[in-house]
This record gives C-alpha cells, sequence and structure tokens, in this order.
C-alpha cells in the first residue's frame, strides 16, 4: 500500500516537474484555467470572472455536450469514462488556443497528466478552487448530471486522489463560505495579468 501510493506521487512529481522549462522561458498567456472538484464552483465563478474582464468564457463540460449532443451523464452511459477523457482531451486541446479566456475545466481533466502537460505547455494561469468535503457534498446532492457523484464513500475515495494534482495548481483559492462573487473578486485581485 505504502509503496503503490509512493509510486503514484512519484508519477504526479514526474508530470508536474519534468517539464517546467519549456514554459517557463515562455510569456504567460491570457488564459485562466479554474480547477477543482465537483461542486467547487468553477462553472459560476468562470462566467462572472470572464464577464468583469470582458474576456470569452469556456466551459468545457458544455464545450463537449455540444459537441456530442449528449448530456455528461448520457456520455459516460453510452460510451463510458475512458471515452469521455478523450473528448475532454479534445475539447482541452481546442479551448487552449483561445486567448484571451476563462477557461472551466471538468473536475477530472487537471487530474489527468496529458491534460496537465497540454495547460502548462499553452502558459496559461490554473487556480484551484478549493473547498471542503462537507460544503462539495452538500452543493453536489441532488445534481443528477455528475456520473461521478454515487455516494459519499466514493465521493471522498475521489477527491483525496484528486487533491495531489489539484494541488500542482498555480493558485489555491478557498472558496468555503464565500459568494461566486466573491471568489472571482478573489482571484481578480491576485493580479495576475
Ligand atoms: C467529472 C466532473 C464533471 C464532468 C464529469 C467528470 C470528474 O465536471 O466533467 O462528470 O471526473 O470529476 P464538474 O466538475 O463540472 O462537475
Amino acid at each position: 500500500m505504502q509503496n503503490r501510493l509512493a509510486l503514484r506521487y512519484a508519477e504526479i512529481l514526474k508530470a508536474a516537474f519534468l517539464r517546467p522549462l519549456t514554459v517557463m522561458v515562455h510569456h504567460r498567456r491570457k488564459i485562466i484555467y479554474l480547477l477543482g472538484f465537483m461542486g467547487s464552483g468553477k462553472s459560476t465563478v468562470g462566467a462572472i470572472l470572464a464577464r468583469e474582464l470582458r474576456w470569452p468564457f469556456i466551459d468545457l463540460d458544455v464545450t463537449i455536450e455540444a459537441g456530442q449532443g449528449l448530456t455528461i451523464r448520457e456520455i459516460f452511459e453510452q460510451v463510458g469514462e475512458p471515452f469521455f477523457r478523450t473528448l475532454e482531451h479534445a475539447a482541452l486541446t481546442e479551448a487552449s488556443k483561445t486567448e484571451p479566456a476563462v477557461i472551466a475545466l471538468g473536475g477530472g481533466t487537471f487530474a489527468q497528466p496529458q491534460n496537465i502537460e497540454l495547460i502548462r505547455a499553452s502558459a496559461g494561469v490554473t487556480v484551484w478552487l478549493d473547498c471542503s468535503f462537507e460544503e462539495l457534498r452538500r452543493r453536489c446532492n441532488g445534481m443528477t448530471n455528475r456520473p461521478l457523484f454515487r455516494d459519499a464513500a466514493s465521493f471522498a475515495q475521489l477527491l483525496e486522489q484528486r487533491i495531489p494534482y489539484y494541488r500542482l495548481a498555480d493558485y489555491r483559492v478557498p472558496t468555503e463560505g464565500r459568494t461566486p462573487e466573491e471568489v472571482a473578486q478573489q482571484i481578480l485581485q491576485l493580479r495576475l495579468f
């Protein structure tokens, strides 16, 4: 168990640190990627942030749904998660060509090493909307378009698996007890550009 965990961390660190030089020499591009778990507010905060900045807003899940003419739940049901991840990567590849842009990722987007690599190579800024397990669960309760939101135990396990990836974001913004407007203001105050 200990060994498996160590190997997993080594994998994550490899994805995070092996390619930073290419990014460091690049100019930072005007792309803000919002990441975080289901229910962290990526879509709501992203729309407000984009409006404030007068930048286009791209919600990755919405783009995928529009491209397939299916809801996220239907995509999971009909073709499964691995194919959803392929669609997600393709949508991210397209989205990352837009500048300026605020891009709301899906909860699992920034937990796939190939996406982390793509995002880093795009030279945008990553912001993690952090939130407690209890609050995330409360916000997701009753939502039907989240195939990976099943029971409390699997939700907690998934969050635990994702946190090491989320920690790789450039910025962490706590969202607990804050309205989406307040979170967007916090991001604006980071003076990213
Ligand atoms: C997922 C989160 C969802 C959506 C899909 C998979 C995940 O996005 O992309 O259901 O793996 O956590 P939200 O975080 O916007 O709910």
